[in-house]
């Protein structure tokens, strides 16, 4: 199945945007790309640098002076591949430091502003599945169909717990769930485009749903939307 159909998929960390927008775009034939690649990029271009994910002006000129690139996963583990100024950063930008980084940055209007032309850019000749926090209410408020992806604290924790181990890591349960803890309060209460549903957004509790679940849903959503 094909469409033109462009969709927002919005949710907090570990409510599992990642994976089903990427089967999603896959099921029908239009291109998938993941916003919070992008402020992680330009969070892990600021750390190489030395420049501070507070220092606001700075964080802005260097976001305008930065090219993010998404093309399909050409590595098992990853979801894309991600170019920084050309440089392949798919696996640098996964570290959890560089997540907190990109969720640091994100408060900032300037590099929003930044990234949010570049993403609009990329989703110019529609047929996205795009992800992110403000997709449905900010980037592309037109877009066909919009969907709040949510999910309780302690699954979406867990699920960062076993991505995290199967990387090889030694995450401690604890500690996850506090991470995931922050990162929503941070997200989600910013001024500026805070993570929050779309007013015309369907929300899906992914709480006790598998991925494939997730997925035949926002596909069946689709196939209605694009009629
Ligand atoms: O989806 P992620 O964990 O890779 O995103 C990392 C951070 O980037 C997230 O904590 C908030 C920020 N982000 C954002 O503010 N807006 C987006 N559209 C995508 C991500």
């Amino acid at each position: 199945m094909k469409t033109r159909v462009s969709i927002a998929i919005d949710g907090p960390v570990g409510s599992g945007k990642s994976t089903v927008a990427r089967l999603v775009a896959r099921r029908l034939g239009s291109t998938y790309i993941d916003t919070g690649a992008m402020y992680r990029a330009v969070a892990l271009k600021a750390r190489r640098r030395g420049i501070r994910w507070d220092d606001a002006d700075a964080m802005a000129a260097l976001a305008r002076d930065t090219s993010v690139e998404l093309r399909p996963a050409a590595a098992a583990g990853v979801t894309s591949t991600v170019l920084l100024d050309g440089e392949d950063v798919s696996r640098a930008i996964r570290e959890t430091e560089i997540g907190r980084g990109a969720s640091d940055i994100a408060v900032i209007p300037g590099v929003r502003r930044a990234l949010v032309s570049m993403q609009r850019r990329m989703a110019a000749a529609g047929g996205v599945v795009m992800e992110g926090r403000d997709i449905g209410t900010v980037v592309l408020p037109e877009a066909g169909l919009k969907v709040f992806l949510a999910g309780s604290v302690e699954e979406r924790a867990r699920r960062r717990f076993l991505e995290l181990k199967a990387k090889g890591a030694s995450p401690v349960m604890r500690e996850v769930v506090e991470e995931v803890r922050a990162r929503d309060l941070q997200d989600s209460t910013r001024a500026d485009s805070p993570l929050k549903k779309a007013d015309d957004a369907v929300e899906i509790d992914t709480t006790n749903m598998t991925i494939d679940d997730v997925v035949a849903e926002i596909v069946r959503l689709a196939g209605v939307r694009s009629g």
